[in-house]
């Protein structure tokens, strides 16, 4: 992989430079556009096995056994979920949207990780009546909540209590979770409070910790799991299950490297395994909870330019047929990307350009400040890196219909969801 071209890094494992520019898995990316039209969002069903296979192996090494649940909220498209489904790795649900893409998918309800800071009658409902195999619990409100479905249903239920440790990463604030002050989770005291005395109906199994996301330095994710058993034994706790979360970061542009999800995963159960020894506690079952690290390298969005100018300021915009609605990260987060032109990706630059987004908004920009040959109205615009929270996030702001998708491997490219059409966008006005 270090062989490829450094505009190709932040690519997915399959894309490889052919005679007539990005191809992927052999398909040039300017045929999947002309084919399925743009904007589109292509997935390498490659470089999501490689990583899903690993984190799953990587668990198989804990003493007490593992889970890896992979976090819907990064990607829900079925045709996905089916390919993670068949490596191996559980669902972490955020809804009953979310546990019903899991069980369509095929997931088993045993699988089934339930989170979410303000879940609803109905999402705990589904939760309980897909049999979860755990529900984190982010308050005392959440817990009686989840007791009253139990008693409704005659069923009980295993919990975790999410801990907000106090732990700060090297992430975009709005996407930090685990300091003081979080939205998410409960003070550890308080954490421990709620697991002494949970209403009936519930049975405690253990805690659960989620740092953030786009995490690139790792020492926090580790620190957080080696404080966790060391916490509980000093609460009393009987840590049966430990959840790290998930969090792990990808690489959006050449300059940044990422971790590997498999070695942190190891990393992750080689620190639990020894911080039980260390307190002579027994290892807890070990539940990951990864998103992004194994889909986002995996996306590639595909625009079409529509048209160029240059402005008042001398800049050039560069208007792309997408935008703010299949893509929130820039508006979100101020995300940069890390584009080319897919024919052409690796011709000199003849200028910095403006990536505009077609939204009636101007925070609707792709990318800022990026080289690129001399874009034509018609050029395919490539931008990596956007398998997680791209699809997941999509609206239909000015009416534009939400992007097909497309999975890509050796066997061609499958469309795993259609193009939004004009009509359906007024189905539930009444
Ligand atoms: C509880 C929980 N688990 C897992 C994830 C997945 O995180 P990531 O996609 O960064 O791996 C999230 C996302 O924020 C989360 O809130």
């Amino acid at each position: 992989m270090s062989e490829r071209p450094t505009a190709l890094l932040p690519f997915p494992d399959s894309a490889a430079i052919g005679p007539v520019g990005i191809e992927l898995a052999g398909r040039p990316l300017t045929d999947l556009a002309a084919e399925f039209g743009t904007p589109l969002y292509v997935y390498d069903a490659a470089s999501i096995r490689t990583r899903a296979s690993a984190v799953v192996s990587a668990l198989q090494t804990a003493p007490s056994g593992g889970r890896a649940a992979f976090a819907l909220k990064s990607l829900s498209t079925l045709g996905v979920l089916r390919l993670i489904h068949e490596q191996g790795m559980g669902a972490d649900c955020a809804s009953a949207g979310e546990i019903a893409a899991a069980l369509r998918a095929g997931f088993d309800g045993g699988s089934l990780v339930i989170h979410g800071n303000a879940k609803s009658s109905e999402d705990l409902h589904a939760a309980v009546e897909a049999g979860a195999r755990l529900v984190v619990l982010d308050g005392r409100d959440d817990a009686e909540r989840l007791a009253a479905v139990c008693r409704e249903l005659g069923r009980t239920q295993d919990v975790l209590v999410r801990i907000a440790p106090g732990i700060d990463v090297d992430t975009h604030r709005h996407i930090a979770t685990g300091h003081h002050g979080s939205k998410f989770g409960v003070t550890p005291a308080e954490g421990a409070a709620l697991l002494r005395d949970l209403p009936a109906g519930l049975n405690g199994r253990g805690v659960h910790v989620h740092l953030g996301s786009q995490i690139l330095d790792t020492a926090p994710l580790i620190a957080a799991a080696r404080w966790l058993p060391a916490f509980a034994k000093a609460e009393g706790i009987d840590l049966q299950v430990l959840d790290v979360g998930g969090g792990l970061g990808i690489r959006y542009t050449p300059e940044q490297s990422a971790p590997d999800p498999g070695a942190h995963t190891r990393n992750l159960v080689e620190a639990i395994s020894t911080v039980c020894g260390d307190e002579g506690l027994d290892v807890p079952e070990i539940i990951v909870e990864p998103g992004r690290s194994i889909v986002g390298q995996s996306g590639i969005t595909l625009y079409s330019v529509i048209g160029t100018k240059t402005v008042g300021d001398g800049s050039t915009w560069v208007a792309v047929d997408g935008g703010m609605g299949d893509n929130m990260r820039v508006g979100l987060y101020g995300a940069t990307y890390a584009p080319v032109l897919a024919a052409r990706p690796l011709d000199p630059g003849t200028g910095l350009y403006r990536i505009a987004g077609r939204h009636c908004e101007s925070t609707d920009v792709v990318a800022e400040g990026v080289a690129l040959p001399t874009p034509q109205v018609g050029d395919v615009l490539a931008v990596p890196a956007t398998g997680a929270y791209h699809q997941t996030m999509a609206h239909t702001y000015n009416l534009f219909g939400r992007p097909a998708a497309v999975l890509v491997d050796e066997a061609g490219a499958q469309l795993i969801t259609r193009r939004e059409a004009t009509d359906e966008l007024f189905a539930r006005d009444v």
